[in-house]
């Protein structure tokens, strides 16, 4: 029996930018992502009954039609006709509602899975409309890297230069839902970020403005709800990570650095501080 194993990496945004809200409610913006390699697993095999499966192997997450993962495979048997059936396994290795992109990227994982899976050739552009009426980040995540990404989340472009560093994440033990950050967003207000900037030091390799180029316009909207976020910053700065931010709609804040040797000391400096702490490195 064919089982095929696809990988879901997290992503942590370098950049985010909101430029104003639409006629639909949603908000055009434009984002600088980029992989790391903390990843989920969606496994699928094929099924001879004519219905999806779905199970994982993480207690905290629901395991339902409302998870992106079974809407991933719902959206694609319909659309192509699929008579048989299929059999998806989550192994969850990235943190829930922690806003580095799980549930996207492993809605991404499961159609690119489904497309070998089924055999059903898909073009980028079918992929991406899929992707995008689950949610807005998963456009992002069908081919992942580091990318820049505008409009509601379906333009995604990939950036011409890598970006090679540590990343110290930590996931704080409370959520944040991004649904209830969006509708605060005050854009007369909101701090900018100069999306342009990022890009062009990654395409120049210049890791020093880069990192004086980052920033979130949602930060300072989820670290009034939880000044911990910040507290969790200042700690990475102080103990030696070139930069420090918070990713997606929080509440996980990432540090940066250059040498091994430096991320081990903010994850030492972490200790006692906060329970969830990975030191990765960018994909
Ligand atoms: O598309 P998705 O369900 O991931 O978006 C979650 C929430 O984030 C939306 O309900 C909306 O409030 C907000 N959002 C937005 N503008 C975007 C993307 C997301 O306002 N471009």
């Amino acid at each position: 029996m064919t089982t095929i194993i696809e990988r879901a990496p997290a992503k942590i945004n370098l950049g985010l930018d909101i430029q104003g809200k639409r006629q639909d409610g949603y908000h055009d913006l434009e984002m600088v992502m980029v992989s790391v390699d903390l990843c989920d697993y969606i496994s699928v095999s094929p099924l001879d009954d004519d219905c999806i499966q779905f199970a994982s192997d993480c207690p905290k997450m629901p395991v339902n039609a409302k998870n992106d993962v079974y809407k991933a495979a719902q959206l694609i048997k319909s659309k192509y006709g699929i008579q048989s059936g299929v059999s998806l396994f989550l192994t969850k290795k990235i943190p829930i509602c922690a806003g580095m992109g799980g549930g996207s990227s492993d809605a991404a994982a499961t159609i690119r899975a489904l497309n070998q899976l089924w055999d059903l050739q898909m073009s980028k552009e079918e992929m991406l409309e899929i992707g995008m009426a689950i949610g807005s980040d998963v456009p992002y995540c069908i081919e992942a890297g580091c990318s820049r990404i505008s409009g509601k989340g379906e333009i995604v472009e990939k950036i011409d230069g890598h970006l090679a560093s540590w990343v110290v994440l930590v996931k704080p033990e409370f959520g944040i839902s991004t649904r209830t950050v969006f509708p605060e967003i005050n854009s007369e207000t909101i701090k900018r970020v100069n999306i342009d900037k990022i890009v062009e030091t990654i395409e120049q390799q210049d890791y020093q403005e880069m990192v004086a180029a980052m920033g979130n316009s949602l930060e300072d909207i989820s670290i009034a709800r939880k000044p911990f976020i910040q507290k969790v910053k200042d700690k990475m700065m102080s103990s030696g990570a070139d930069a420090a931010l918070m990713t997606g709609s929080g509440p996980s804040v990432f540090a940066l650095c250059q040498s091994e040797k430096q991320a081990n000391r903010v994850v030492n400096s972490l200790k006692g501080f906060c329970k969830e702490v990975y030191k990765v490195r960018t994909l």
